[in-house]
C-alpha cells in the first residue's frame, strides 16, 4: 500500500513539473468539462456536451467500456514501451486523433485551427468538420489538417463541386458522415436557444452577458478577427451566415444520399475515402465493396439516434466482417484504458471528441496539447500496468475479460 501511494505521488509530481502552472490541477480529460461548463454559455456547452433525446446511447457508450475488465500480466520487463501506431502506412505518435466537431470555433477561439494544430504537435491529426465556421482551406494551411469530414449534399452537381474544393485545399482523406440523413432531435439545443435557424433571442443575449469571458474572448475575438461566422464548408462555396434562415435550405436533400452516391464519390475522389457512422457489419461490407479505404465505427457520440447500440459492443463483429479494411473507432473514449480496449476489440485507430473541444474552449491550443498528453500518459502507464510494450503486443496478448453476455 505504501509503495502504491509513493507511486501515485510520483506520477502527479511528474505531471506537475511538465504542465503549465494553470493546468496543473487538470489531471484527466474529465477535468476539462467543468472548466468548459464555466466558460461557455449554457447553449454552447449544451450543444457540445449533450446527446439526443433521453441520452440512452450517450450513457451506453460509457457503460460498455466499464463492462470490460482488464487482466494484467506481471513481471514482464515493460521498461521500453511505445504506443506509436501506423494508420494507412503513416506513423502516429499516439493511437488517437481528434474527431470532427462542428461549431468548434463557437466553443473555442479559432477552435478548428487550434484542434488541428495541437493534434499535429502531438504527432496525430484532427479531422476538420463540414459543420465548421472556419473555411476548410484555413484548417488545411494553418492547422495542417489533411482529413476532411463532409456532409454530402443530396445532388451530384453539388457533390462534385465540394469534392473539387476539398482536393484543391490539399486534403488527402475524405470522411463521409452517413448517420445524419436528417437532423437529430437534440432537445437540449432547442431548450437552450441553440437551434437552427439561429436567431438572436433575449435568452442568448442574457447568456452572453453572464459569460463575458466567452463573449469577449471567444465570440467577440472571432468576429473582430474574421467577421460574422458563416457555414463555410457544406458546399463548394461559402454557406449562409450563422444567424440565417437559409441554413435550413442549405442542408436539405441529405436524406436522399445512398450507397450509389458513395460509389459516385469514390469514382471522383482520388484520395482516401472513409464512411463514418457505421454500426452494422453489413454496412461495413458495403463500404468495402464500394471501394472505401476505411470506416469509422461511431454513433456520433450518442448525438443521432437515441437507443443506438454502444459502439464498443458492435466493434468486434464489424472488425470480423471487414478484416482487411481500416476500422477507426469513436464514441465515449475518456481514458487511456478505453483507447486500449477499443484497440484490443478490433480498432486500428481511435478518435476522441468532446474532451478535446472542452480543452480548446478552456485553454486553446495549450489546453488541447495538455489533454492529448494526459491521454498519452495514461495509455503509456496502462500499457506498463497491463504488461505490454507495444500495441502489437497488446493485440497479441489480449489482456481483457469480456462479460458472458457480451454482444460482440
Ligand atoms: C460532433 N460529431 C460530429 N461528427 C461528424 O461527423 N460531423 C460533425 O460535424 C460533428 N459535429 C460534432 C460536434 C460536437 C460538438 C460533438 C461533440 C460531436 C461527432 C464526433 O465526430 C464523434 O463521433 C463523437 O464526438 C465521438 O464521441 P465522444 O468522443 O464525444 O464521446
Amino acid at each position: 500500500m505504501a509503495d502504491q501511494d509513493t507511486g501515485s505521488v510520483a506520477i502527479v509530481r511528474r505531471k506537475a513539473a511538465t504542465a503549465p502552472r494553470h493546468l496543473r490541477q487538470v489531471l484527466s480529460l474529465h477535468d476539462f468539462e467543468p472548466l468548459a461548463r464555466r466558460r461557455l454559455p449554457r447553449s454552447v456547452f449544451g450543444y457540445v456536451s449533450g446527446g439526443v433525446e433521453a441520452e440512452v446511447t450517450l450513457r451506453a457508450n460509457r457503460a460498455a467500456f466499464d463492462r470490460i475488465a482488464l487482466q494484467p500480466r506481471i513481471l514482464r520487463d515493460v521498461s521500453v514501451r511505445s504506443q506509436r501506431l501506423a494508420l494507412f502506412g503513416q506513423d502516429h505518435a499516439v493511437p488517437f486523433a481528434v474527431a470532427p466537431m462542428g461549431f468548434s470555433s463557437l466553443a473555442a477561439y479559432d477552435g478548428d485551427v487550434a484542434l488541428a494544430r495541437a493534434a499535429r504537435q502531438a504527432g496525430s491529426f484532427a479531422i476538420c468538420s463540414a459543420a465548421t465556421l472556419t473555411p476548410l482551406e484555413r484548417v488545411a494551411t494553418e492547422g495542417g489538417s489533411g482529413w476532411f469530414q463532409c456532409y454530402i449534399p443530396g445532388d451530384r452537381a453539388r457533390i462534385e463541386g465540394l469534392l473539387a474544393r476539398v482536393a484543391q485545399a490539399g486534403f488527402h482523406t475524405l470522411v463521409v458522415t452517413g448517420d445524419v440523413p436528417v437532423a437529430a432531435n437534440r432537445e437540449n439545443n432547442a431548450r437552450n436557444g441553440f437551434d437552427a435557424p439561429f436567431r438572436i433571442t433575449p435568452q442568448l443575449i442574457w447568456q452572453g452577458l453572464t459569460h463575458p469571458r466567452w463573449t469577449i474572448g471567444t465570440l467577440g475575438r472571432e468576429m473582430t478577427a474574421r467577421g460574422m461566422p458563416h457555414f463555410e464548408n457544406m458546399e463548394a462555396v461559402q454557406g449562409p451566415p450563422l444567424f440565417s434562415r437559409d441554413l435550413v435550405r442549405s442542408t436539405i436533400a441529405r436524406d436522399r444520399l445512398n450507397w450509389d452516391d458513395l460509389r459516385f464519390i469514390r469514382d471522383r475522389w482520388q484520395g482516401r475515402l472513409l464512411v463514418k457512422g457505421v454500426l452494422h457489419p453489413a454496412d461495413a461490407q458495403t463500404a468495402a465493396e464500394a471501394g472505401c479505404d476505411g470506416i469509422i465505427v461511431s454513433n456520433h457520440g450518442g448525438r443521432q439516434l437515441d437507443g443506438s447500440v454502444a459502439t464498443l459492443e458492435v466493434l468486434p463483429a464489424i472488425r470480423a466482417a471487414v478484416p482487411d479494411m481500416a476500422v477507426i473507432f469513436d464514441s465515449g473514449i475518456r481514458r487511456g484504458t478505453d483507447v486500449l480496449k477499443a484497440l484490443m476489440l478490433g480498432a486500428d485507430f481511435t478518435l476522441v471528441g468532446r474532451p478535446f473541444l472542452y480543452a480548446a474552449a478552456s485553454h486553446g491550443v495549450e489546453g488541447v496539447h495538455h489533454a492529448m498528453r494526459l491521454l498519452a500518459d495514461e495509455v503509456d502507464r496502462d500499457m506498463a500496468l497491463l504488461g505490454v510494450c507495444s500495441i502489437a503486443e497488446l493485440r497479441d496478448q489480449m489482456p481483457l475479460l469480456l462479460p458472458a453476455d457480451w454482444r460482440g
